[in-house]
């Protein structure tokens, strides 16, 4: 039987490679992703997977999968994701985060008869600074930045056109997410790809390895495994209760920078060095997610904090160990 297809704008990133790897088992995937962050290296060799080297600001790339395809599923995750990127150049990023969503939901308007429904990867950024917590769907949305406003008004599109064209749409409002092949390279980097960095450099007896903290450790996250992100990903194309509907996708867990720390010199029996830096400005001291919403249709955070630092760690190491062979 052949199998249905599958679109991920930005499959090649940190995320998207890891929703490529999961759907394979069961569809044909094609990836459209300009490689401006994303690997090829990120992605799994298959018979199933095509790559397009594509941009989704263009129209001309994005009408071009379209033509060649007809989609099943639509998982939107390309973008500029740094916030620091996007306060330095909002314009160019808006031209990607935004524009680019409006032309991707303009061509899959023209398949609604045949996309299940199209996904879009939404932040906890839209959620900016109020302190009310945990962040629920509907708590108050007052974004800080270029890109958490550009995620804000993206997901208001999905669920407009959802809602307007009859193009069965959903969003999922990520919090910090961490797993294998998050890139460590840049100071505002995911904190945990920093500190597992870190850990790698320190297991490795590196004595020059140390871990900036930037305020006292005590702010708190929510902080999720990208295998959980994945399957709330599926589900939220899966199910028929998602459509129309912005969801957090989270652990539900929350945890103080110095506990993540703790955890981590538990797993590798060794104190990790550390220096104490001013808090970033802007930095929002706590976030984290109440996710009954997307539990009550069936979600289940399958990873603890423990579990996913310990595979995370465990998969670094294996990697360095295939480097040495
Ligand atoms: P990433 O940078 O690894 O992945 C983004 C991918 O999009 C890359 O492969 C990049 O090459 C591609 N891309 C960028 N601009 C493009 C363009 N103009 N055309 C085509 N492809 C383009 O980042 P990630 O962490 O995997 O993030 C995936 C999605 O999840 C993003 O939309 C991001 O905003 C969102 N998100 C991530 C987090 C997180 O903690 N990592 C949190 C909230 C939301
Ligand atoms: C994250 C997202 C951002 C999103 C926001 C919404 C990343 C990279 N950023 O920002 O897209 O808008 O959630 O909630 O995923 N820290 C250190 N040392 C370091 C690096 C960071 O102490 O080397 C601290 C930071 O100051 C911050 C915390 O760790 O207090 C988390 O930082 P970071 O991973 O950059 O994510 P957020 O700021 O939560």
């Amino acid at each position: 039987m052949s199998r249905e297809t599958v679109l991920i704008t930005g499959g090649a990133g940190f995320i998207g490679g890891h929703l490529v790897e999961q759907l394979l088992k069961k569809y044909h995937v094609v990836v459209l992703d300009n490689l401006s962050t994303g690997k090829i290296s990120n992605l799994p060799s298959s018979p199933h997977l095509d790559f397009l080297f594509g941009d989704v600001s263009k129209v001309s790339d994005i009408d071009n999968a379209f033509e060649i395809y007809t989609f099943t599923y639509v998982f939107h995750l390309a973008a500029v994701a740094s916030v620091a990127a996007s306060i330095e150049k909002p314009l160019e990023t808006h031209q990607i985060n935004m524009d680019g969503t409006i032309h991707l939901l303009n061509a899959a308007k023209k398949q609604a008869d045949t996309i299940q429904k199209f996904v879009f990867a939404s932040s906890a950024a839209v959620y900016g600074s109020e302190p009310t917590l945990p962040k629920k769907e509907t708590s108050v949305i007052a974004p800080m930045t270029p890109y958490g406003i550009d995620k804000l008004a993206s997901e208001s599109y999905v669920i407009a056109y959802s809602r307007l064209f009859g193009l069965k749409a959903s969003a999922a409002r990520f919090f910090n997410v961490y797993g294998p092949r998050q890139n460590p390279d840049s100071p505002y980097s995911g904190v945990l790809s920093i500190l597992t960095s870190c850990v790698e450099r320190v297991s490795n007896g590196d004595e020059k390895a140390i871990f900036n903290i930037y305020g006292d450790g005590t702010q708190v996250r929510d902080f999720v495994y990208v295998d959980d992100i994945v399957s709330g990903l599926i589900l939220l194309a899966e199910s028929d209760e998602s459509t129309s509907e912005v969801f957090n996708i989270a652990s539900g867990e929350n945890h103080t920078l110095l506990e993540v720390i703790a955890i981590y010199e538990e797993i590798i029996h060794q104190k990790l060095p550390l220096r104490f830096e001013s808090a970033r400005s802007g930095d929002i001291h706590k976030s984290y997610a109440n996710i009954t919403k997307i539990k009550n249709i069936g979600y289940r955070s399958q990873t603890t904090l423990r579990e996913g630092l310990a595979k995370y760690h465990a998969h670094e190491t294996s990697q360095e160990v295939m480097v040495l062979i």
